[in-house]
């Protein structure tokens, strides 16, 4: 092959490589979705990671197994965590690495005071999807200067023991919870502006 052949070839596989390599960066720099799109995804996955981790891990060695139980105060019993408390834990830790997006896990009626809606918007999405079942709540709210886009999709009563657990809890200040309520809600908050 001549060396201008050569060259002619190493540079045509170059710019084959180079358009996409280029290609690829702008596409990965051009937004293409909206923040609600952005909130629904990533509600997505944290309620499925909840569901698997209360259906492959604590309903299968608490209920069918019998191996060990699930328990609020875990290190003492030496138990599992419960399901509401490994979200929280989960979203404490991104709080701390990430202020691109903030989540919780609400209710209008909590067992753990930290869990109460704090802001307006918060309030009456969970309202709102307590009242509209099977919907979710949007809305934009100012904090400090920063407008934030925040969502709230509905926590239900899925299993018997969500309703037995709460009702009988000590702390809770509410016990007519019925199969299929809606005992509080996911807030998924994105800073938008400012
Ligand atoms: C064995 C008891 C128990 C079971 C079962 C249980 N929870 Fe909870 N739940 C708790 C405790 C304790 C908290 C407070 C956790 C914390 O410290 O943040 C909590 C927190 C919550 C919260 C946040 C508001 C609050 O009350 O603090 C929601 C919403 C919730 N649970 C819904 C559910 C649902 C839905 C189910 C069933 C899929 C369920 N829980 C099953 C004990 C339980």
């Amino acid at each position: 092959m001549s060396r201008l052949k050569k060259v002619l070839l190493t540079s045509s596989i170059v710019a084959v490589l180079a358009i996409p390599l280029t290609a690829s960066s702008e596409i990965a720099e051009t937004p293409t979705f909206t923040p609600k799109q952005l909130a629904d995804w990533l509600h997505l996955v944290m309620s499925t990671d909840r569901a698997v981790y209360t259906k492959k891990i604590v309903n299968r060695l608490v209920k069918k197994d019998k191996v060990i139980k699930a328990s609020e105060h875990f290190e003492d019993d030496k138990a599992l965590v419960l399901p509401a408390q490994m979200f929280r834990f989960g979203a404490e830790e991104v709080s701390k690495k990430t202020d691109q997006f903030t989540y919780s896990l609400q209710s209008l009626w909590p067992i753990n005071k930290q869990n109460a809606p704090r802001t307006d918007v918060e309030k009456a999405g969970l309202a709102y999807v307590a009242e509209n079942k099977g919907e979710n709540y949007y809305g934009v709210e100012e904090l400090g200067g920063t407008t934030y886009f925040t969502a709230v999709y509905a926590d239900p009563a899925v299993a018997p023991v969500c309703v037995s657990c709460h009702n009988e809890h000590k702390d809770t200040p509410k016990s007519d919870f019925k199969i299929g309520d809606v005992m509080g809600g996911v807030v998924i908050r994105i800073p938008v502006k400012g």
